[in-house]
C-alpha cells in the first residue's frame, strides 16, 4: 500500500527519494510523486501515473535541486489512479506539500468547511483536504508549520502517516503518525523517513519507530524532536539498531523476488527454527511462551486472528493447537473479528499472525482484544512493526524481508512457528505425550533439508505449468491439515496469474462445486499419505468421472493415486501435521510458473499491496 520516503541532509534529496521509492515498490502502488525544496526555498513537485520509472522520465525535465524532499507511491483509495490524484499534494497557495498514507474518514466534512472559506480542490483525494487544512490553520492563526500540522491532525479522524515540507523553509521536515507506520533513520547530519525500513538500509542502521499520535520535527543538523500530538509534551526517543542488509533486499541472481523467496525457504526455516528445538528434539523453547507460562497454563481458549495467507496459516495453527494442546481454538478473519463483538475475557489468548505486522484490520483486532482483557500474542515477520509493538508478547518468524507480494516464505515460517507454539504449549499443559513431541520436533528440525528435497520438483512443475497456463478456472482440494493448504494454493494462483481458483475441503465439493467440473476445469488435489488419504481418493474419483483433469500432490512412492490422477507431483514424507509445509512448495511453484508463462508481473501483481494498511 502507499509508501512514503523523505530526506533532509546534505545530499541531493531526489536521488535518495527515487531509490527509496523503488525499494517501496513491492508494497503495491499505481502512481508516484516527489516534492523537493531547494536551498533558496523553492518547492518543485513531479508526479506521474504508473511506475517510479515513469516518474523519473517526467522529472528528468527538472528542476531536481534540493537536499530536502518527500516522495510517495500511491495505492488508490479516494479517487482513481491519475496524475492529479498522485501525491504529493500542495496547498492552495503552493506553500506546503504533503504525502500521506492512510485514510481521512471525515474528509468530506472538512472539505465542505474549507470550500466555504474559499479553498478549491484539484484532486478527489482525502489527502488534499489535509494539506489545505494545514495551510488554512497556518494562515489564520499565524502559527508555525509544526503547530498547524498538529492542530490539523487533532481535527482529523482516521489513519495516517504523513510527511510535510514548506517552501520557505528548506531546513524543516515534519512527520506524524496514527495507525500507519513510519520509521525515522538517524544518520550523520542527515535524517531519513520511510513507511518501512527498506529505503533506509545502507544509509544508517539507527532507527526510531514513530509511535501512534506522535509528531516529529526533523530540523537540518539538529537532533530529532518528537512530541505527543495530544498534549504537545516531548516523547522519549528510543533509537534502535536496524538488522537488515542490502543483500536481503536484492534478487540474488533470481529473475524475481518471489522465486528467490520460494528457493530461500530451506534457509529461512533454518533461521526460524534456530535455538527453538533443544535437548535432542525433546523440548521446544519459545521465549514468548516461557515468559508467560501462567497465561498459557490458565487459558481456556485461543483465538487466532489474521488476514489472507496469514489466515490460512492460522487455520493450520488451529488444528495443531487442538491436536497438541487439546484446547478450544477459533480462527477469525481480523476484519470480521474487529466488528463482531467478540466475547473475550482474561482467560482468552488471542494470537495475531501477520507477515508485515502492519495490516490495519489485524492491528485493530488485537487492540480490541486487549481492551477486552485478553492476552494478546503476536506472530510476525517484520521486526519492530506495529503489531509486535502492540501485543503482550510474541514470536518473530525470522524469515527475512519478503518482497514478493505473494507470500511464500512467510507462510512456511508462520506454520513453523505455530507448530513450535503448539508443541511448547501442549507440553506445558501436559496435553502432548513425549513420544509425539519428539517425533514432530525431530521432523521439524529436519524441515530445512526436507524443503530442499521438495524443491527438486521445480523443473517438473515448470513443465506441468505449460499444460495449464490457459485454464480459466481451477479447483484446489484438500482435507484435514491440507484444506488450508488448498486455500493457500488457490490464493497464490489467483494473486499472480489472475486465474480464478477456488480452494475447497475435498469432501464438500459434492455439495456444490462439483457442478463446475468439466474437461476445462482442472483440480489440484493435495493428497499426502495421511489419515484422510483413502477418503480423498474417492473425492478424486468423483472429479475424474466428470471429465476433470487432476493434478495430485502425493507422498513419495504412493502408487494408488498415481493410477487415478492425470499428473502426480511427489513430496517427501513427513508427519501428517507437517504436510502443509512440504505440500505448499509445488503449489507455490505451479502458481509462479503459470503466471510467468502468462507474462505477468509476479512480484507486483495488479491491484495488490504487500502491507494492507487501510481497512
Ligand atoms: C498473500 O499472498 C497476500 N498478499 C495477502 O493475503 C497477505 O497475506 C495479507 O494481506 C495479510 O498480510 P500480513 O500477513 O502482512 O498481515
Amino acid at each position: 500500500m502507499c509508501g512514503i520516503v523523505g530526506y533532509i541532509g546534505s545530499q541531493r534529496a531526489y536521488d535518495i527519494l527515487i531509490q527509496g521509492l523503488k525499494r517501496l515498490e513491492y508494497r503495491g502502488y499505481d502512481s508516484a510523486g516527489v516534492a523537493l525544496v531547494d536551498d533558496a526555498g523553492h518547492l518543485t513537485v513531479h508526479k506521474s501515473m504508473g511506475k517510479v520509472a515513469n516518474l523519473e522520465q517526467v522529472a528528468a525535465a527538472g528542476p531536481l535541486d534540493g537536499s530536502l524532499g518527500i516522495a510517495h507511491t500511491r495505492w488508490a483509495t479516494h479517487g482513481e489512479p491519475s496524475d492529479l490524484n498522485a501525491h504529493p499534494h500542495v496547498s492552495q497557495s503552493g506553500m506546503i506539500a504533503l504525502v500521506h498514507n492512510g485514510t481521512i474518514e471525515n474528509y468530506a466534512v472538512l472539505k465542505k468547511v474549507l470550500i466555504e472559506h474559499g479553498y478549491e480542490f484539484k484532486s478527489e483525494t482525502d489527502t488534499e483536504v489535509l494539506v489545505q487544512l494545514i495551510e488554512y490553520i497556518k494562515l489564520t492563526s499565524s502559527c508555525s508549520l509544526l503547530d498547524a500540522v498538529r492542530e490539523a491532525l487533532l481535527q482529523v479522524e482516521g489513519a495516517y502517516a504523513i510527511a510535510v515540507v514548506e517552501q520557505n523553509d528548506p531546513d524543516n521536515l515534519i512527520v506524524a503518525r496514527k495507525s500507519s507506520p513510519l520509521v525515522i533513520g538517524v544518520g550523520d547530519g542527515e535524517t531519513f523517513i520511510a513507511s518501512d525500513a527498506t529505503p533506509i538500509v545502507g544509509y544508517t542502521d539507527k532507527v526510531i519507530y514513530l509511535k501512534d499520535n506522535e509528531i516529529a520535527l526533523l530540523r537540518r543538523n539538529e537532533p530529532v524532536q518528537i512530541l505527543s500530538l495530544t498534549d504537545n509534551k516531548p516523547s522519549t526517543i528510543n533509537i534502535q539498531k536496524l538488522r537488515l542488509s542490502l543483500a536481503q533486499l536484492e534478487k540474488g541472481g533470481y529473475d524475481t523476488f518471489m522465486l528467490k523467496e520460494i528457493f530461500e525457504q530451506p534457509s529461512t526455516l533454518r533461521d526460524c527454527l534456530r535455538g527453538r528445538i533443544v535437548d535432542k528434539a525433546n523440548r521446544v523453547v519459545l521465549s514468548g511462551v516461557e515468559l508467560n507460562k501462567d497465561k498459557f497454563l490458565n487459558a481456556e481458549r485461543i483465538t487466532l486472528v489474521a488476514c489472507g495467507t496469514s489466515w490460512h496459516a492460522a487455520l493450520i495453527g488451529k488444528r495443531l493447537i487442538q491436536d497438541f494442546c487439546k484446547m478450544p481454538v477459533e480462527v477469525e478473519y481480523a476484519s470480521e473479528f474487529r466488528y463482531g463483538n467478540p466475547v473475550l475475557n482474561e482467560k482468552d489468548i488471542v494470537i495475531s499472525i501477520s507477515q508485515s505486522g502492519e495490516t490495519a484490520d489485524t492491528l485493530a483486532a488485537i487492540q480490541l482484544a486487549r481492551e477486552k482483557g485478553a492476552f494478546v500474542y503476536g506472530i510476525c515477520n517484520v521486526v519492530g512493526a506495529s503489531i509486535p509493538r502492540n501485543t503482550d508478547s510474541g514470536t518473530y518468524i525470522h524469515v527475512g524481508p519478503e518482497i514478493g507480494v505473494a507470500s511464500t516464505k512467510a507462510f512456511t515460517g508462520q506454520v513453523t512457528v505455530l507448530t513450535l507454539l503448539a508443541l511448547s504449549v501442549g507440553h506445558l499443559r501436559g496435553a502432548i505425550d513425549q513420544k509425539t513431541l519428539h517425533e514432530v520436533a525431530s521432523a521439524l528440525e529436519k524441515m530445512p533439508a526436507t524443503i530442499e528435497k521438495a524443491l527438486k520438483v521445480d523443473a517438473e512443475v515448470q513443465k506441468l505449468s505449460r499444460i495449464f497456463t490457459y485454464a480459466h478456472n481451477f479447483l484446489y482440494l484438500g482435507r484435514g491439515y491440507n484444506y488450508p493448504t488448498a486455500l493457500e494454493g488457490a490464493l497464490k494462483l489467483k494473486e499472480i496469474s489472475y486465474i480464478h481458483a477456488e480452494g475447497y475441503p475435498a469432501a464438500e465439493m459434492k455439495h456444490g462445486p462439483i457442478a463446475l467440473i468439466d474437461h476445462e476445469m482442472p483440480s489440484v488435489i493435495i493428497a499426502p499419505s495421511d489419515s484422510l488419504y483413502d477418503k480423498i481418493i474417492s473425492n478424486v474419483q468423483q472429479v475424474k468421472s466428470r471429465g476433470g483433469a487432476v493434478v495430485a500432490i502425493i507422498s513419495k512412492g504412493n502408487k494408488a493415486m498415481s493410477e487415478i490422477a492425470d499428473f502426480c507431483i511427489e513430496i517427501p514424507e513427513v508427519p501428517e501435521c507437517l504436510t502443509p509445509l512440504v505440500a505448499s512448495i509445488p503449489l507455490q511453484l505451479l502458481a509462479y510458473y503459470i503466471a510467468v508463462n502468462k507474462g505477468k508481473d509476479v512480484d507486483q501483481p495488479r491491484n495488490l499491496a504487500k502491507s494492507v494498511t487501510v481497512e
